[in-house]
């Protein structure tokens, strides 16, 4: 008889032994064993894809500003009230409390995370870059739209000095000396930001959230462009209104292409607010139409929805 060669030989040579551990029980091995293969620093946003989601209100969430990161979400908005000198994050002063302030909800917990992102190692010395709050896109810049709810030529000298543990560490994106340089923060002023304060910054590090709709009127006596108003946004309501059943007309449509088209010109990012959020099939064709059409960020309530779209 022959004796089997290759593989064969192998199965009829070797006595019966215990089953070698598999790959799963691997795993699971390493993963309960806290060995320093799997640990390193950045690890804090580990396998979150950013998205082009805006977290309207985001200080809705179950956790501001954590719970939009969890979902990949690279842009938050806070509303702001400046009162008795501090500026309170909520919608409606029924909504305030002393806790919730700028600094406790975005200011503090950013300065922590990029801090992690950014660790001092004989690995990083001489680095003048700063990582962004994304370990796979450390290059990704996170907007931080802050809503001004009350006077804007008032509340801005407050929300600057806010940003200032930002600005120190070299975490925001600035314009200066004619030179837009982006960091791992960039942030937008909306509501009542104040346009013509906002233009003489210099060095610029609060930005314009700029009107889409009328980027092309000579009246606003404005030159749009990036390093002014790195987003521009307006009402879906008002300027194309579909409601996401059956299809949309040319007239519509013809806006988005339009206003997207003017800010793409100015290399300014499109988003438009007021969405229909219901029913969902008809917020998801509205998702879809101003995606197909060229539209930048995705307005967004359900976080969970728009990031799994
Ligand atoms: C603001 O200051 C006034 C005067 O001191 C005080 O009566 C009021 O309660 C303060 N409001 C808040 C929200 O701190
Ligand atoms: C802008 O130029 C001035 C003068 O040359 C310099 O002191 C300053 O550091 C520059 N600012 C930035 C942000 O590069
Ligand atoms: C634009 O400039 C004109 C002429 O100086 C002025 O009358 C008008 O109010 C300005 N418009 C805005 C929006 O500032
Ligand atoms: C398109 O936008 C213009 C404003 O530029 C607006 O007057 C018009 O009503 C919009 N069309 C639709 C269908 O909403």
């Amino acid at each position: 008889m022959r004796t089997p060669g290759g593989i064969l030989a192998v199965l009829y040579s070797v006595a019966p032994a215990a089953a070698k551990p598999g790959v799963d029980q691997q795993i699971a091995q390493l993963e309960s064993s806290n060995s320093k293969l799997l640990q390193y620093p950045t690890q804090f946003t580990q396998s979150i894809m950013p998205k082009a989601i805006h977290s309207h209100n985001d200080y809705w969430r179950d956790v501001p500003l954590l719970t939009a990161l969890s979902f990949g979400v690279a842009s938050v908005e806070a509303d702001v009230s400046l009162i008795n000198g501090t500026l309170y994050v909520g919608h409606e002063n029924q909504a305030l409390t002393p806790d919730r302030t700028l600094d406790s909800l975005y200011i503090q917990p950013l300065l922590q995370i990029l801090h992690n992102q950014n660790p001092q190692t004989e690995f990083t010395a001489g680095s003048t870059s700063h990582n962004g709050v994304f370990d796979v896109d450390g290059g990704q810049t996170l907007q931080l739209v802050i809503e001004i709810k009350t006077d804007g030529v008032a509340t801005l000298p407050s929300v600057l000095a806010a940003l200032e543990p930002l600005r120190s560490a070299g975490y925001l994106t600035t314009f200066a000396n004619g030179t837009l340089t982006r960091s791992a923060v960039t942030v937008v002023g909306t509501g009542n930001s104040p346009l013509e304060q906002i233009k003489e910054l210099s060095p610029r590090d609060f930005f314009f959230d700029a009107p889409l709709s009328q980027l092309t009127d000579p009246s606003l006596n404005t030159t749009w462009d990036a390093t002014l108003a790195p987003l521009a946004s307006t009402d879906y309501e008002a300027v194309v209104g579909w409601n996401g059943f059956g299809t949309i007309s040319d007239e519509q449509k013809g806006n988005i292409t339009k206003f997207v088209g003017d800010a793409h010109e100015r290399g300014i990012a499109a988003r438009f607010w007021n969405t229909p959020a219901w029913p969902v099939s008809a917020r998801e064709n509205i998702w879809r139409a101003l995606l197909e059409n060229g539209v930048d960020w995705l307005n967004a309530d359900d976080l969970a929805a728009a990031s799994s779209f």
